[in-house]
C-alpha cells in the first residue's frame, strides 16, 4: 500500500462520554457544553457527547438532557449516546440523540459488574429498545460489545462468543457494531484476527473499534485493525477514560496522538490536529490533574526547537 492508497480513518470522539465518566471532579455542564462545541468544529463526524445511565451509577454525566438540549449542534456532526436499557433509550430519544449506542459486555461478569443484570436481561431490552426507535425515531441504532478482547475478572473471551454477539447485533437491526477493549488487554494478532472475522459479516462502515491504551497497546491495535480492514475508531482527548466498574481501567487511546499518527503516515482523518492540542492543553485547568496524551506535552514533529547559540557557533 502506498501513501496515495491510503483510505480516510473515522474517528469518532467519546471524551464527553468515556472520558468525563470516571472523572472524580464534577464538570459543569457549561463546561461539558463548551467542549462539545469545540469538538464540533474541529472535524469529527461523530462525538459521543453523552451517557444516559443511572444517575447513581455514574453521578459524573447526570447532566445528560441539558448537556444535549444545548450543544450548537453542527449539521455534519452525530451526536450519540451511551445507553444501557429501555429508561435510557426513552431519555436518549427525548434529548434528540443522533445515535443510541447500546452496550454489553461479552463478559456476563462485567455485565453484572458494570450494568447489574446477565447479558441475557441486557440483549432482552435491547429488543425494546429496537422496537421503540424502529417506531418513533430518525436515530440510528450501534450496540457495542465491551470486554471483547478480554475481562478484567474472567481473563480470556472466547472468540466464537464475540462473533455470536455480534451476529445477534445485526440481527436484531443494529446499524453498527463496536468491539470495546474495556481495559486494554486486546494485542495487536488477536485484533487482526476478530477484526478479519467481523467484517467477513458485516460492511467496513458498521464496524467501530474502542480500544483503551492501559498497557500501552492502543494505536499498535488501531494500526493492526486498520491494517485487517477496520476504518472507524473511538478516541478520547487528552486519552481520558476508562469503565469506573472495571478494576484497573485506564483511558481511551488518545485522540490527539491517533490523529498525529495518522498525518504521520498520511492516512487521512479530515480532523483539524492543532485544534485538537490546543483543547487538549486546556484539559489539565479542567479537571485538575495532567492527562496521559503524549502529542499534546511534546508538540508535532514540525513543532521545531530554535537552535541553541552555541550550536550556532561550531
Ligand atoms: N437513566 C436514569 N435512571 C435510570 C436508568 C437510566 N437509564 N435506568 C434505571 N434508572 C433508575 C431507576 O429509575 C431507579 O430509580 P429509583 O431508585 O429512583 O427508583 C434506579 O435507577 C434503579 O433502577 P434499576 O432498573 O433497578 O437499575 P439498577 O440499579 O439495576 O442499575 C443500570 C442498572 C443499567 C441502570 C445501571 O447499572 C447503570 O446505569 N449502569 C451504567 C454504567 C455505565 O455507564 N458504565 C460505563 C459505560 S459502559
Ligand atoms: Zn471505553
Amino acid at each position: 500500500m502506498n501513501a496515495s492508497s491510503f483510505d480516510k480513518l473515522i474517528v469518532q470522539e467519546v471524551a464527553p462520554r468515556d472520558g468525563l465518566q470516571i472523572e472524580p471532579t464534577w464538570v459543569e455542564t457549561a463546561d461539558k457544553i463548551a467542549l462539545i462545541n469545540a469538538l464540533s468544529i474541529a472535524g469529527f463526524t461523530r462525538i459521543e457527547a453523552g451517557s444516559f445511565v443511572s444517575p447513581k451509577a455514574i453521578p459524573a454525566l447526570r447532566d445528560g438532557e441539558a448537556v444535549f438540549q444545548q450543544i450548537e449542534r453542527h449539521p455534519n456532526v452525530i451526536y450519540v449516546g451511551l445507553v444501557p436499557n429501555l429508561k435510557g433509550a426513552e431519555r436518549a430519544l427525548a434529548s434528540r440523540a443522533g445515535e443510541l449506542n447500546l452496550v454489553m459486555s461479552a463478559s456476563q461478569t462485567h455485565n453484572r459488574a458494570n450494568l447489574r443484570m446477565s447479558c441475557e436481561a441486557s440483549l432482552m431490552a435491547f429488543g425494546d429498545i429496537v422496537k421503540l426507535v424502529k417506531g418513533s425515531s430518525q436515530a440510528t441504532l450501534n450496540a457495542t460489545v465491551a470486554t471483547a478482547f478480554g475481562c478484567p475478572f474472567e481473563g480470556k473471551i472466547d472468540e466464537d462468543r464475540v462473533i455470536g454477539i455480534v451476529d445477534t447485533y445485526r440481527e436484531m437491526g443494529m446499524q453498527g457494531v463496536t468491539l470495546a477493549d474495556t481495559t486494554g488487554m486486546a494485542n495487536p494478532r488477536q485484533v487482526a484476527r476478530l477484526v478479519t472475522r467481523v467484517l467477513e459479516r458485516l460492511p467496513t462502515a458498521a464496524l467501530t473499534l474502542h480500544f483503551h491504551d492501559t498497557r500501552g497497546l492502543g494505536l499498535a491495535n488501531v494500526l493492526a485493525a486498520y491494517e485487517a480492514g477496520a476504518r472507524r475508531f473511538d478516541a478520547a482527548l487528552g486519552g481520558l477514560g476508562g469503565c469506573p466498574f472495571a478494576p484497573g481501567a485506564s483511558g481511551n487511546i488518545c485522540t490527539e496522538d491517533l490523529v498525529n499518527m495518522c498525518d504521520e503516515m498520511g492516512i487521512p482523518t479530515a480532523i483539524d490536529l492543532e485544534k485538537l492540542i490546543a483543547l487538549s492543553r486546556g484539559l489539565p485547568a479542567l479537571l485538575g490533574h495532567e492527562v496521559p496524551g503524549q502529542l499534546a506535552k511534546a508538540g508535532r514533529n514540525c513543532d521545531l526547537h530554535p537552535v541553541p547559540e552555541y550550536v550556532l557557533q561550531i
